[in-house]
């Protein structure tokens, strides 16, 4: 059997883990039978050819290795059914290299727009199985993505250290937080964290409404206060907005980021000192912590499962305690965001946290 496998889009903690995870539970159970493929750079791999065969020396060793070493990137979607004058599509590439080098299967290991274009392989006759991999936590079908755990607590150790200065210089701080247009990663930061307020783009907030959360707390003696902001995150009057009217406002904003904007409109609604700190990749960076670890195996192996049972068109989940398959055509093109009456919100507002709205 030949197995090809690869890591597309944003790298995140636990790539190396899940690899390992499919490869082992494969040479485990058909040995010599299976040669697995490592395919370079996600999809720019598969479109140009280039893939190499793997064996189990190379997946030693890289249980808590961060990064991926098949290398990765990012390849729209949108761009892969279209070609060039005289040229193949980027589909079309792909599906010669899997025809050439013989493929029993693809082993993807993704996030949204990677599960798109397996979905679109698999439609075209490809046997697929894929990975939940993403921090942002927004992959629709699984309750948990691998990298998500990891980067919340490196998230969560940059809150715990910003209380100490919040609190000897009585400073309001800003922490951003990564998750694209989800604010799974920064909700569970705030809270794990003891933020005291939270923005995610799910609540759109207002300016007035965060400023008077701070003035509460000032009030009531505390010296210091922290906004856990989600990159994403959105104003009421943004979220009035079209989709076209949103991206010119958003062109047009005078600030590298939305935290840096909340620090200025803050700071002239209350004369108050504010700080931004943005993590940034930081968060994806490095080894997966254990949780993670254990995540990935379990997906890997399971994903090691079915091939050997030949199901394929699916991704490995996370439902309950079970990892279970998810059909792919379920999956693609659907965000998971935080629902706003769930536990967790629930739970931030009975402790008293703020979400701006
Ligand atoms: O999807 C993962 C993620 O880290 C998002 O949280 C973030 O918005 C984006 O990728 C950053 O992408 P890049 O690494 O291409 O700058």
């Amino acid at each position: 059997m030949k197995v090809g496998m690869l890591t597309s889009g944003g790298d995140c903690q636990g790539l190396n883990a899940a690899l390992r995870g499919v490869a082992k539970a494969l040479y485990n159970e058909l040995g010599s039978n299976v040669t697995i493929y490592g395919i370079r750079d996600g999809y720019r791999g598969l479109i140009e050819g280039d893939y190499h065969a793997m064996s189990p020396r190379d997946f030693s060793d890289i249980l808590t290795l961060g990064g991926t070493i098949l290398g990765t990137s990012r390849q729209p979607f949108k761009s892969m059914q279209t070609a060039e004058e005289n040229e193949e599509s980027k589909l079309d590439k792909m599906l010669t290299t899997c025809r050439r080098a013989r493929f029993d299967c693809l082993v993807i290991l993704g996030g949204n727009g990677t599960h798109k274009t397996a979905n679109l392989l698999s439609e075209h006759g490809i046997n697929v199985v894929t990975l939940p991999k993403t921090i942002d936590n927004d992959l629709w079908g699984t309750q948990m993505t691998f990298g998500f755990q990891s980067a919340m607590d490196i998230a969560s150790q940059v809150i715990d250290n910003i209380h100490s200065t919040a609190f000897s210089h009585s400073r309001v701080f800003i922490v951003e937080v990564m998750g694209h247009k989800a604010g799974w990663l920064t909700l569970h930061t705030g809270i794990a964290s003891g933020a005291d307020v939270i923005l995610i783009p799910e609540i759109p907030y207002s300016t007035k409404a965060v400023a008077a959360a701070i003035d509460k707390r000032q009030r009531s003696g505390k010296r210091f206060s922290i906004i856990a902001m989600a990159e994403g995150a959105i104003t009421k009057d943004e979220a009035k907005m079209s989709k076209k009217e949103f991206k010119a406002a958003r062109a047009a904003m005078p600030y590298p980021s939305v935290s840096y904007r909340l620090a200025e409109d803050l700071r002239s609604l209350t004369g108050q000192e504010i700080r931004v700190a943005i993590p940034g990749h930081f968060q994806r960076g490095g080894a997966p912590c254990a949780a993670d670890r254990l995540l990935c195996t379990r997906l890997g192996v399971a994903a090691a499962n079915l091939i050997r049972e030949g199901k394929f068109g699916c991704m490995v989940a996370v439902q309950g305690d079970k990892i279970v398959p998810v059909p792919l055509k379920d999956v693609a093109g659907k965000l998971k965001g935080v629902p706003v009456d769930g536990e967790l919100v629930r739970t931030a507002r009975d402790l008293g946290l703020s979400f701006g709205d």
